[in-house]
């Protein structure tokens, strides 16, 4: 396994991933959620990017309709109109750049790419963090399950550590792809959770994290898989279960 992204020393445990942040408690993707995250003892967040305007926004889904009190696509809004938006409990739809100002230093940041258009964006907006000595590529993961998208990151960020994701039902060629990328892990969907596809990636030097969860039983069947990380929206929750924050690097 990489340096990286070993597991604590003397530790069999998998890192804690905030969900979108503290997503049960607080309007996922919001400030407030990743806040309550820091303050729980979180020192992983995870967060979805759209490119919008040529700005990066933290939202989830590519229409306002079930994060906001708007309606439509991100891309029917002028900037002004979606940061008018009320993203819950008068929470704002965040930019990149204001999760990164807020989380840096604080917790590892992984961002996950959205839409068309984000590779590029994003590694400006992490060039321009680690420039101004706000956080290092070491902090940072990007995902997606748009894999061309990573190799945009990978050509223009050499240092940059990513992960391909995927979803229900797939299975080995992501390993393989993760070879090709460069890339630090897999990040698969707990339906994809398998005991080949764990010690194929880690025979590689891939970390692997799963989403998304957020129940005690998921959770030991991940501890049996021998995973290095999980999300859940539940960060409060899973740390009782005995899950840790890792060291930051
Ligand atoms: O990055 C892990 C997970 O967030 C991927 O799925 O739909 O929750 O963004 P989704
Ligand atoms: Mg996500």
């Amino acid at each position: 396994m990489a340096a990286d992204t070993a597991r604590p020393a003397g530790s069999s445990l998998p890192v804690c991933i905030a969900h979108r942040g503290d997503s049960v408690r607080a309007p996922e993707n919001t400030l407030r959620a990743f806040a309550q995250a820091l303050e729980l003892g979180a020192t992983w967040l995870e967060l979805d990017v759209h490119h919008v305007h040529d700005r990066l926004l933290v939202i989830h889904d590519e229409t306002v309709d079930r994060t906001t009190d708007g309606t439509g696509p991100l891309s029917a809004h002028s900037l002004a109109e979606l940061r008018a938006l009320d993203a819950g409990e008068g929470e704002r739809i965040p930019f990149l750049e204001e999760v990164l100002e807020l989380a840096c230093g604080r917790a590892r940041v992984n961002v996950e790419l959205k839409g068309p258009g984000t590779a590029a964006p994003t590694v400006a907006v992490l060039q321009t963090a680690m420039r101004d000595g706000r956080c290092r590529p070491e902090q940072v993961v990007v995902s997606s399950f748009g894999w061309d998208r990573l190799a945009e990151v990978r050509r223009l960020a050499p240092d940059l550590p990513i992960a391909p994701l995927i979803g229900k039902g797939a299975g080995g060629e992501v390993i393989e792809v993760a070879d090709r990328l460069g890339a630090e892990a897999i990040h698969i969907s707990r339906w994809s959770a398998r005991q080949r596809l764990v010690n194929a990636a880690h025979q590689r030097g891939l970390a692997v994290r799963v989403f998304t969860v957020n129940r005690e039983w998921e959770y030991d069947l991940m501890l049996r898989l021998g995973v290095d990380g999980f999300f859940t929206d539940d960060p409060l929750r899973a740390l009782t279960w005995g899950a840790q924050a890792p060291v930051l690097v």
